[in-house]
């Protein structure tokens, strides 16, 4: 499963691209919002901090407009995933991109029919949002199940599925265990994947022993 970070924050991107373990990065307007920088500018920085897909999103809501901004976002770097929302402008915005090479990543996805969709338009990636469905009392990761079982009927279909609106390190194990290919991840819960609690304790308990032995490695 590849693991790419949700947030705009360039500093926490990057301390985890620093790890090896990201494999891309994704935006949305109102992560950019919450940087209060340029949205060019901090894109441009963060491609410049992983060779993985950066998403960036257009904010127009007819298919020429996103076109135009898809075109403009499309020149700040070769990794550049062109974000549009799962419209039917955006879907033909979609198809425009991925017809000519370009990568596009389509948000906002919150039923399996529209991610078929998403698919037949070409999207290199469908981002369906598990946490935003579970916050309105429906099954996020009944939605990745159901989108992985349909993607993998027809091998033409060859959109990634993205998960999104990633609350908790279940959002990623059972997406995982259904074979999602990707997971858009906070930094906060990519940390906390690494957490348990018998961990922290063995390793108290290792050191403490360690002490007692007087040895030291270097
Ligand atoms: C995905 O690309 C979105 O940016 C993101 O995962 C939305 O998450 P939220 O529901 O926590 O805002």
């Amino acid at each position: 499963m590849k693991f790419f970070v949700d947030t705009a924050d360039v500093a926490e991107i990057r301390e985890l691209a620093e790890t090896g373990l990201l494999d891309g990065v994704t935006t949305n307007p109102s992560l950019i919002a919450k940087s209060g920088r340029d949205f060019i500018e901090v894109v441009k920085e963060i491609c410049t901090l992983t060779d993985g897909p950066v998403s960036a999103e257009v904010t127009a809501l007819d298919a020429p407009g996103m076109i135009k901004e898809g075109e403009k976002l499309a020149k700040i770097a070769k990794n550049i995933a062109i974000k549009v929302p799962l419209t039917w402008e955006g879907l033909k915005a979609c198809k425009h991109f991925t017809s000519r090479g370009t990568m596009v990543n389509v948000t906002l996805c919150f039923s399996a029919a529209q991610a078929i969709l998403a698919a037949k338009a070409g999207a290199t990636f469908v981002s369906p949002f598990v946490g935003r469905l579970d916050d309105v009392g429906q099954d996020g990761l009944h939605l990745i199940g159901e989108i992985c079982e349909i993607y993998s009927q027809y091998d033409y279909f060859e959109t990634q599925v993205l998960v999104a609106s990633v609350r908790n390190p279940i959002h990623i194990v059972e997406s995982a265990r259904m074979g999602a290919h990707v997971a858009t991840i906070p930094p906060s819960v990519m940390k906390q994947l690494a957490q348990h609690p018998l961990t922290d304790k063995g390793l108290a308990g290792f050191m403490a022993d360690w002490q007692k032995t007087g040895q030291k490695i270097i």
